[in-house]
């Protein structure tokens, strides 16, 4: 339906409903494509819901449900900075709830995701966390750890900006490591100093300063062409202060720590050292140096914090570990689990958290948990925290079919994977498709039989299959060879392994 399946919206009269539909329709038919696509915000590709799931489809095989919910999801977060100031703050995001066994593709699809909007992203186990208290990391660490991530992208993006202009400097860092440049000889500043003998040093003339340019000239073309990259240089590098301090200690979390850490490194002197070094060896470092030097951190503070608050996306993996088992009772670890539910509410519901780089407000991120939940149900989690994710979706368990695809068909398929190895010893493999039917077939029988692991029985397989070739190559099997793996390959080097079932609960 339209209304997105808000909790508390019970009914709403169904010629509202009619009028909306229609609204939608309407504004559809007039608002033609390529008006909406050139009132978008910035120039990052904003995909609707449909290329979305287009998208994911190139990696994800199958799983349908869960791909349109999120997409749906990532459109909702451009529909919300593109709706009026006011409006923008009341809407929040539908958080999901992926229901599925292990190895189907959860965090494939979110991982995926977050790439397609270009989005911070984290993902952590709800099982690590310990209640507010206890010795552990404290749920909070997960938005700073987004935010982390936030700066980092913003830094690289800034890094790319600068980067023209950073080389420019450090190119005649390096020249005048090489070639000192001459002080200028005109008369008001003709005094440049002593010689060692205490007499003032003689002006350069005009003429020496034109040589001088234009040795420095030739020198500048040299290091451009990297023909210098193996002559040694002396530079000045600027020591970063101090690594970890190790003071964590119970009682401490990792907020005080951090503190702590800034406020002593900002006090320490900045120290820098004489250092030889190559040319080459010269410019890496010297890069580095200057490009976070022209970087603005107060700018790339202030964007990612709105970047992370914003388009931010939290991953809770394993949250059924958290759950509490029907009649487990009120003791030991259960209320432990209990606690990690309720330090994560007003986190997923929106609050203010410290990092680092400033106040984060959670309210507008979107938390994406998921879990297996064989043993516990999702009803097991306390009442507030399921309110909070307000869209369940199941994924299916994959079937042979999907199998044979998932080998096949995605970008990063397991098949193109050992291709692509192999190529770079000039050698080709190539599967029949029967093969690829067979391999499908076998995984699919172990999960039955052994352990259901989804998709990564595939990896499991595969690397028995082909394991001899890659051992072989390139010492036996030289460059230029043809592997063809056929479906009698297939069957000879695992069947013995799928009909013995000792035996492949340990190898495969
Ligand atoms: N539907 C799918 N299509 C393509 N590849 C898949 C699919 N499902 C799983 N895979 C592959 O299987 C591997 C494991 O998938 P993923 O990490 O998403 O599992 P998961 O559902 O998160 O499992 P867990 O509950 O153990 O965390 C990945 O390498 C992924 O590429
Ligand atoms: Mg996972």
């Amino acid at each position: 339906m339209i209304c997105g399946g808000r909790p508390g919206n019970r009914s709403i009269p169904m010629r509202l409903v009619v009028r909306l539909v229609f609204y939608l329709n309407f504004a559809d038919i007039t608002q033609p494509r390529q008006f909406q696509r050139n009132n978008m915000a910035d120039n990052q590709k904003h995909l609707t819901p449909r290329e979305i799931v287009a998208e994911l489809d190139k990696y994800i095989i199958g799983q349908n449900d869960a791909k349109k919910q999120v997409a749906i999801a990532l459109r909702n977060r451009w529909r919300r900075m593109n709706s009026p100031k006011d409006m923008q703050q009341e809407i929040v995001p539908n958080n999901i709830l992926m229901i599925g066994a292990t190895g189907v593709g959860k965090t494939e699809i979110a991982r995926r995701l977050a790439k397609i909007a270009d989005a911070p992203f984290t993902k952590v186990e709800a099982s690590k966390f310990t209640e507010v208290g206890y010795v552990g990391r404290d749920v909070e660490s997960m938005v700073r750890d987004l935010v982390e991530q936030a700066v980092n992208m913003v830094k690289a993006a800034k890094r790319e900006t600068v980067k023209e202009r950073a080389t420019e400097i450090v190119e005649e860092i390096i020249l005048d490591a090489l070639i000192p440049p001459v002080k200028d000889a005109t008369p008001q500043n003709s005094f440049t100093g002593f010689n060692i003998d205490n007499t003032p040093e003689a002006p350069m003339s005009k003429s020496d300063q034109e040589l001088n340019e234009k040795t420095r000239d030739r020198f500048r073309e040299k290091i451009r062409n990297g023909e210098m990259d193996e002559r040694k240089i002396e530079i000045n590098i600027s020591q970063s202060s101090m690594g970890n301090v190790g003071m964590v200690g119970p009682g401490m979390d990792e907020m005080a720590m951090m503190n702590i850490q800034e406020m002593i490194s900002g006090m320490l002197p900045k120290k820098s050292k004489k250092r030889k070094v190559t040319i080459a060896e010269a410019r890496k470092i010297l890069l580095e140096e200057e490009v976070n030097k022209l970087i603005d951190m107060d700018e790339v503070k202030e964007e990612a914090l709105k970047k992370a608050e914003n388009t931010g996306m939290i991953f809770i993996d394993e949250i059924d570990k958290i759950a509490r088992r029907t009649g487990g009772g009120g003791s030991g670890p259960d209320v432990s689990r209990e606690g990690v539910q309720r330090d994560l509410l007003p986190i997923v519901e929106g609050s203010s958290i410290n990092t680092k780089y400033g106040v984060l407000k959670s309210d507008h991120i979107l938390f994406i948990a998921a879990g297996a939940f064989h043993v516990s149900k999702p009803s097991d989690l306390i009442p507030e925290l399921q309110g909070r994710f307000p869209i369940r979706v199941e994924l299916n368990s994959l079937t042979k079919d999907d199998f044979y695809q998932i080998l096949k068909e995605p970008k990063n398929a397991l098949t193109k994977q050992y291709e692509a190895m192999l190529e770079s010893e000039s050698v080709s493999l190539s599967f029949q498709d029967d093969a690829l039917e067979q391999l499908a077939e076998m995984a699919y029988q172990i999960n039955l039989e052994v352990e259901n692991i989804g998709a990564r029985r595939l990896h499991t397989v595969m690397s028995h299959l082909l394991n001899e070739f890659l051992f072989d190559v390139p010492d036996v099997i030289g460059p230029n060879a043809q592997i063809v793996v056929t479906k009698e390959m297939v069957q000879e080097k695992l069947s013995d392994l799928v009909q013995n079932k000792d035996l492949s609960q340990f190898i495969l």
